[in-house]
C-alpha cells in the first residue's frame, strides 16, 4: 500500500474502528456542520460527539474553521494519503447502505434545511422575525390543538393502543366521540386520570388484534407508535379495518427502519421500525385504498428514530374480514368496556 507506514496504517484503522465515528465522517464528508448540528444529526450528547470529532481532527480526517462565535467541521478525506483514502472508500461504501447512515442522511437534510431558513438574511426580514416571535409567544403545540377543530364533530375516532391518552385528549377536543383502546391496565389508569371529565371519551381494555369495537363503529382510527410492539402488525391492521365504517380512514405513525437493537430489551419492541412500502402493502391487503405515506420531519430535540405517517381509506366496497356475530360483539363490549 502506498503512502502510509505500517504504524500509520494501524493508527488509521483505529481511527476508523468505530461505527459511530465513521457515520460522523460520512456526514461531515457531505456537509460542513457545527458541533450542535452534529449532535442533532447523529442524536449524540455533545460530550460523545466532541470525543469522536477530536479523534477525526487529530487523524486529519476532518478540519475545523472558526465562523463567528462557532466552529464548523467538514471532512478532509481528500487531504489524506492515498492508502487512507482507499481505506475510507472501503468503509464508506459498506456503511452508506446501512439504516443508521440512511437515518443520518435524513436528519442531515432536515438540519441543513432548518439552517437555511434561519440564515441571517431570512432573520433580517419581518417574516423571519415573525416565525421566531410566534414560537416564543405561543409555543409549538397550539396548531395541533387548533387543527382538530377541523374534525367533524359527528365523528367517532378509535385511538388504538392509546397508552396514557395524550393523543386521545387532543382528538376528543374536536371529534364527537373517541374510543380509546389499550391492553394495559396501567396505561388505561393513567389515561383515565388525564381524561377525567371528558364526557366524549370511552376507554376500553382489549387487544388490537381482537378489538372490543363493533364492525364499522369508527369513522377514523389511529395506530400511533403501536405496531412495532405487535408480533403480527398485518393482523392488527386488518382488525382496525374491520372496525372502520366505509369511507373511514386509518392513520399509522411508526418508526422508519433503525438499528437500535437495545429497544427490544428496554421497551419490548418486536420490530425495529418498518419499511413504509411493506406497511403500505399490509394496508392494501387489509382492503384499504388511497394509501399515502411520508416520512415526518425530525424534531431538533428528538432522540428517537425518524418517523413516518401512513394513511389509507376504507372504500365503500372494500374487502372485509369476517364480521363478529352480534352476540360476540355484545359479550366483548360488556366484558371489556372499561369505564
Ligand atoms: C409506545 S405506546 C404508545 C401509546 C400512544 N399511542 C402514544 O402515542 O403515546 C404503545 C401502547 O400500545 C399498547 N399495546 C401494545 N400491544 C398492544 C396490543 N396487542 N393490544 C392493545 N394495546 C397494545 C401498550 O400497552 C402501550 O400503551
Amino acid at each position: 500500500m502506498k503512502g502510509l507506514s505500517n504504524r500509520a496504517l494501524f493508527d488509521r484503522l483505529s481511527e476508523l474502528g468505530d461505527p459511530v465515528r465513521c457515520r460522523l465522517l460520512l456526514a461531515l464528508d457531505a456537509e460542513e456542520l457545527t458541533v450542535s448540528e452534529i449532535c442533532q444529526v447523529m442524536q449524540l450528547p455533545q460530550s460523545t460527539a466532541s470525543r469522536h470529532l477530536r479523534v477525526l481532527v487529530d487523524g486529519g480526517w476532518v478540519t475545523g474553521r472558526r465562523d463567528g462565535t462557532s466552529r464548523r467541521y467538514r471532512g478532509a478525506v481528500d487531504r489524506q494519503p492515498e492508502t487512507a483514502r482507499e481505506l475510507w472508500a472501503l468503509v464508506a461504501g459498506a456503511l452508506s447502505g446501512s439504516r443508521a447512515a440512511a437515518n443520518d442522511r435524513r436528519r442531515l437534510r432536515d438540519v441543513v434545511a432548518r439552517r437555511q431558513s434561519r440564515s441571517q438574511e431570512f432573520f433580517s426580514t419581518a417574516a423571519g422575525r415573525w416565525a421566531e416571535l410566534r414560537r416564543q409567544l405561543f409555543g409549538q403545540r397550539f396548531e395541533t390543538e387548533a387543527l382538530v377543530s377541523l374534525l367533524d364533530p359527528e365523528m367517532t375516532i378509535g385511538d388504538l393502543g392509546c397508552g396514557t391518552g395524550e393523543l386521545t385528549e387532543i382528538l376528543a377536543a374536536g371529534a364527537g366521540r373517541v374510543i380509546a383502546v389499550d391492553e394495559s391496565e396501567a396505561m388505561l389508569k393513567a389515561a383515565r386520570r388525564r381524561l377525567n371529565g371528558r364526557g366524549n371519551v370511552e376507554l376500553r381494555r382489549g387487544r388490537i388484534e381482537s378489538l372490543p369495537v363493533a364492525d364499522g363503529e369508527l369513522d377514523a382510527a389511529t395506530l400511533i407508535l403501536v405496531l412495532h410492539h405487535l408480533a403480527e402488525p398485518a393482523t392488527a391492521i386488518a382488525e382496525a379495518t374491520r372496525a372502520l365504517a366505509p369511507g373511514g380512514r386509518l392513520l399509522v405513525v411508526d418508526m422508519l427502519p433503525h438499528e437500535r437493537d437495545e429497544y427490544r430489551q428496554q421497551m419490548g419492541h418486536v420490530w425495529l421500525g418498518f419499511d413504509p412500502a411493506e406497511l403500505s402493502g399490509w394496508l392494501r391487503t387489509a382492503g384499504l385504498s388511497s394509501v399515502r405515506s411520508r416520512p415526518l420531519p425530525t424534531d431538533v430535540d428528538a432522540k428517537g428514530p425518524a418517523l413516518f405517517a401512513a394513511v389509507a381509506l376504507r372504500g365503500a366496497g372494500g374487502k372485509r374480514r369476517s364480521r363478529k356475530r352480534p352476540q360476540d360483539r355484545k359479550r366483548t363490549r360488556k366484558q371489556e368496556t372499561d369505564r
